[in-house]
């Protein structure tokens, strides 16, 4: 059961919404103290907004070709955003810079989740880059989200083994099953106030973290 004074989560998706998922999953089981509050998102057809109706939750979309520019958009996106109240703002999977303006009001509220050990591989197309370049490990990074693409404070990272024989479908499968207790585990330390962003520091229980967190990470079998 929810509390009524559980944090309140506004959850932005552009695609697939299995972070998403994790989340509804994570809230309805009583492993999360949050409620999602709305789901929104730039594509109507996405499967996120399924999810979330499925859920009983509420879920709207935008069309950026309405707009006439961006900061247009994520006004409009983050008007709709703030009438549901969040406390916390998750980007899971949202594909779309978001400007300045519409971030501000925002700073340390707004959290995203990007597929590798930031800062290496901010973008797209991670997986297939990563193995590219020959690394042993790549994994997955929650950060607070700043105008810089995928370059806000890091907050904690899960790492996985690059594998002989990978591609890039393979290694993102066995990074998407660290992204999903990757993003539980910074929700539960964001909604119990024990993360907090400090300027551009993210402390811990009010200490600065030295480095990101290492959680969920997975190893190679001894
Ligand atoms: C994930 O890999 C996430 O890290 C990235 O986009 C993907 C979204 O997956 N930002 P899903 O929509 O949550 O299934």
């Amino acid at each position: 059961m929810v509390a009524d004074h559980s944090p309140r989560l506004a959850v932005l998706a552009s695609g697939r919404g299995s972070n998403l998922q994790a989340i509804i999953d994570a809230v309805a089981d009583g492993r999360l103290d949050a409620r999602v509050a709305g789901v929104f998102g730039d594509r109507p057809k996405a499967f996120a907004l399924e999810r979330a109706r499925d859920a009983g939750i509420e879920a709207r979309a935008l069309r950026p070709r309405d707009f006439a520019d961006r900061d247009g958009f994520d006004a409009a996106l983050f008007n709709e955003v703030a009438s549901v109240q969040p406390d916390f703002i998750v980007c899971a999977g949202y594909m779309r810079l978001l400007g300045a303006a519409a971030l501000e009001p925002w700073a340390g509220r707004i959290i995203n989740i990007h597929p590798s050990l930031l800062p290496d591989f901010k973008g797209l197309d991670t997986h297939a880059r990563a193995i590219a370049a020959g690394v042993a490990e790549h994994g997955a990074s929650v950060h607070f989200v700043t105008p810089d693409l995928d370059g806000g404070p890091v907050i904690a990272q899960a790492r996985v083994p690059v594998l002989p024989g990978d591609d890039a479908d393979t290694l993102a499968a066995r990074v998407l099953e660290t992204e999903h207790p990757l993003m539980l585990a910074v929700l539960q330390l964001l909604c119990a106030g024990r993360i907090t962003l400090c300027d551009t520091v993210v402390e811990l229980d009010g200490q600065p973290l030295p480095a990101p967190l290492q959680l969920a990470s997975k190893r190679l079998p001894a």
